[in-house]
């Protein structure tokens, strides 16, 4: 006899609906821990946005993921947690007794997967970080969570490093794009959140030559795979965090809020997911 329960389900909420690799992730756990439940795409534009997550719990959704150009709005409309407040935008909601809540998986993707790609990374007491935009503000803020001390920021637009600095404090130091290679030698972590790199942008001109023995890698670019920056970095045998790593990881929280088991990010997931990517 079936209780007449509805499974639980949650959704990725975005504008327009573009191609995500999330269903593919969530369906493949739900699979997997053998839970009855559902995870489905919701094209929403901007005007019924607030419509929409009013009426989440009322839709059927336990929660949700949100995406561009939501993820401020997802803020103002919820709990936020601190992670979310100071990123600026919320990217995971879920109801915690009635109220709607949310957080930034954003920081503990990227913090879990350079823990579990290369752990000791932490040792780093100088961080250089490339990019200011939303990626930014969450590895900048999961940096300052886990206490590294001091985060050499560049962006081409210096103004936004600054500007980003200024919101984190005295361990932010924004510093101009051309000063990048001077501050390799120092940079026991080196993270790039720019689209430098990625099919179809600009290359990514980096001598990791220059980096610290024993410094570690990050790129948040996951299309290619291997970056080149990535590449380079392990030719030269340095330990490396990949973009795809932290899609995974950034999705385990939400999971486990939604349907009350936290997943495994798995070599056999990370297969699913990167035979997707190269088949589109
Ligand atoms: P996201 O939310 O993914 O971080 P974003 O806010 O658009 O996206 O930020 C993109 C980042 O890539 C910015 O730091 C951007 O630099 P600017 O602030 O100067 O725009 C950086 N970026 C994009 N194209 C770049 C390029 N050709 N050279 C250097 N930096 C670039």
């Amino acid at each position: 006899m079936t209780s007449g329960r509805k499974p639980r389900a949650a959704c990725l909420i975005g504008w327009p609906a573009a191609h995500s690799r999330s269903p593919l992730i969530h369906h493949y756990w739900l699979r997997r821990l053998g839970i009855e439940g559902g995870y489905v795409i919701e094209a929403v534009p901007p005007d019924e946005f607030q419509d929409f997550v009013f009426r989440l719990s009322l839709r059927g959704f336990v929660g949700a993921n949100v995406t561009l150009p939501h993820k401020e709005r997802a803020l103002a409309l919820s709990k936020p947690d601190e992670r979310a407040r100071a990123v600026g935008a919320a990217n995971t909601l879920w109801y915690a007794d009635g109220e709607l809540c949310s957080t930034n998986t954003d920081v503990e993707g990227f913090i879990n997967n350079l823990d579990a790609c290369s752990g000791g990374w932490d040792k780093a007491e100088d961080a250089l970080v490339l990019g200011a935009g939303g990626a930014s503000r969450a590895v900048v803020f999961g940096l300052l969570e886990r206490g590294i001390r001091r985060i050499h920021l560049a962006n081409r637009t210096m103004e936004r490093a600054r500007a980003l600095a200024d919101q984190f404090g005295a361990s932010v130091l924004p510093v101009a794009w051309d000063a990048v290679p001077d501050l390799l030698p120092r940079a026991g972590l080196l993270v790039n959140t720019t689209s430098l790199g990625m099919h179809g942008q600009p290359p990514l001109e980096i001598d990791v030559g220059r980096l610290p023995s024993g410094a570690v890698v990050a790129d948040l670019v996951y299309v290619p795979l291997e970056t080149p920056l990535l590449a380079a970095a392990q030719a030269r045998g340095l330990g490396t965090a990949d973009g795809l790593g932290m899609l995974l990881h950034q999705a385990v929280r939400g999971f486990e809020l939604w349907f009350g088991q936290r997943p495994e990010v798995t070599a056999e997931l990370r297969a699913v997911v990167e035979a997707d990517l190269t088949n589109t």
